[in-house]
């Protein structure tokens, strides 16, 4: 560390992301992307690209985009919604936007860790309330004066939903700002997208990275009642989605029907893998994710030896040395056939 760095960074990590190996040869089932391409119909979009729109700057607030967003999920206006460079940026835009110092966010663990890694570095102070041992939440919430609560549905790294009988308690706390992280909610039987019109206190945000397959574009979007959606116009990068990344993301909702079936073939893998995993001795809970939480109690080999023997054998799957997650592997769904490969490693490691 730099004589230089500010005082709040000392003692955090940074956000650490999945590896990304980059030969084709490997089983990656780490970051939680979609096994299946995108909608051919960028293809023709990149083969006939305009290099006159890549000489000029984008639009700065994507308004067909925001459009198209609008109209896909039969929002108001296109005011409603906001997007970012993945949904990533989003949690960034609205930290920033709404949260001061001496103001507290909180979030429920165990969860994305990136939450509590952007509070830590603007230097405000997080609170956790903790799940059940089911991974699912209830009251009383032990989130207290906090003024930013990140509830994610269905959560990760478990795949557990939140009821909504739960979640309109949340969203009831009407003095907090509630943020519903959907990354993966299109994966789920519901979500709480069009909650946003019945509770101003509300923002739901959503990603291109998972079930459209489109992680390295990087688009995410927020939806929520315009008055939020102006403040954080003020505080997002003047450019914060390029020209490409916009034209994709109109093209990916024009085809939504193709991302649904390939969501379809996604839940069916993730209900046969739940099932051979559980018959391997693993305990899994129920996950409304494109990726299952795989619970190894037992000793030899413990879950992180689980994780590096896959790893030796080219299958990379997410290990989380962090309390109540170190006797779990996170696995991405894959195609069945990767899942069918993943099984036999998992045989041949556990029979030794
Ligand atoms: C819960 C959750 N929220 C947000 C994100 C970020 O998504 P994006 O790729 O749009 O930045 C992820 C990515 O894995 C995630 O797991």
């Amino acid at each position: 560390m730099s004589r230089y760095c500010t005082n709040r960074l000392k003692g955090i990590e940074g956000y650490i992301p999945g590896e990304q190996p980059q030969e084709q040869s490997v089983i990656k089932l780490n970051t939680n992307e979609n096994p299946y391409p995108p909608t051919e119909k960028i293809l023709g979009f990149l083969k006939n690209i305009s290099l006159e729109n890549l000489r000029k700057y984008p639009d700065p607030l994507s308004i067909e985009l925001r459009k198209k967003i609008a109209e896909t999920y039969d929002l108001p206006s296109h005011e409603w919604v906001i997007v970012g460079n993945g949904m990533d940026d989003i949690i960034s835009i609205v930290i920033r936007t709404f949260i001061d110092f001496g103001e507290i966010i909180s979030a429920t663990y165990p969860t994305y860790t990136l939450y509590e890694v952007l509070a830590k570095i603007h230097g405000y102070d997080f609170i956790y309330h903790e799940l059940d041992d089911n991974f699912e939440l209830h009251p009383p919430f032990l989130w207290g004066k906090s003024k930013l609560i990140f509830i994610t549905h269905p959560n990760a790294p478990s795949g557990v939903p939140v009821h909504p009988v739960v979640m309109e308690k949340v969203c009831n706390e009407k003095d907090k700002l509630i943020f519903i992280d959907e990354a993966y909610a299109e994966f789920s039987e519901f979500n709480y997208l069009r909650w946003v019109l019945k509770y101003s206190n509300l923002i739901v945000g959503r990603t291109f990275s998972k079930s459209f397959s489109l992680a390295g574009i990087r688009l995410g979007f927020a939806v929520a009642n315009p008055e939020l959606t102006r403040d954080m116009l003020k505080v997002k990068d003047s450019y914060n989605v390029n020209y490409i990344t916009q034209m994709i993301g109109i093209l990916a909702l024009e085809d939504i029907e193709y991302s649904n079936s390939n969501i379809k073939k996604i839940k069916s893998t993730r209900e046969s893998l739940r099932n051979s995993l559980i018959n391997l001795g693993f305990t899994v809970p129920n996950s409304h994710s494109n990726f299952l939480l795989a619970i190894w109690e037992k000793e030899n080999p413990k879950a992180q030896e689980i994780y590096i023997r896959l790893k030796e054998k080219n299958i990379f799957v997410r290990y989380f040395p962090q309390r109540r997650l170190e006797n779990a592997i996170r696995i991405t769904i894959g195609t069945e056939e990767q899942s069918k490969t993943l099984i036999e490693a998992l045989k041949d490691i556990l029979s030794r």
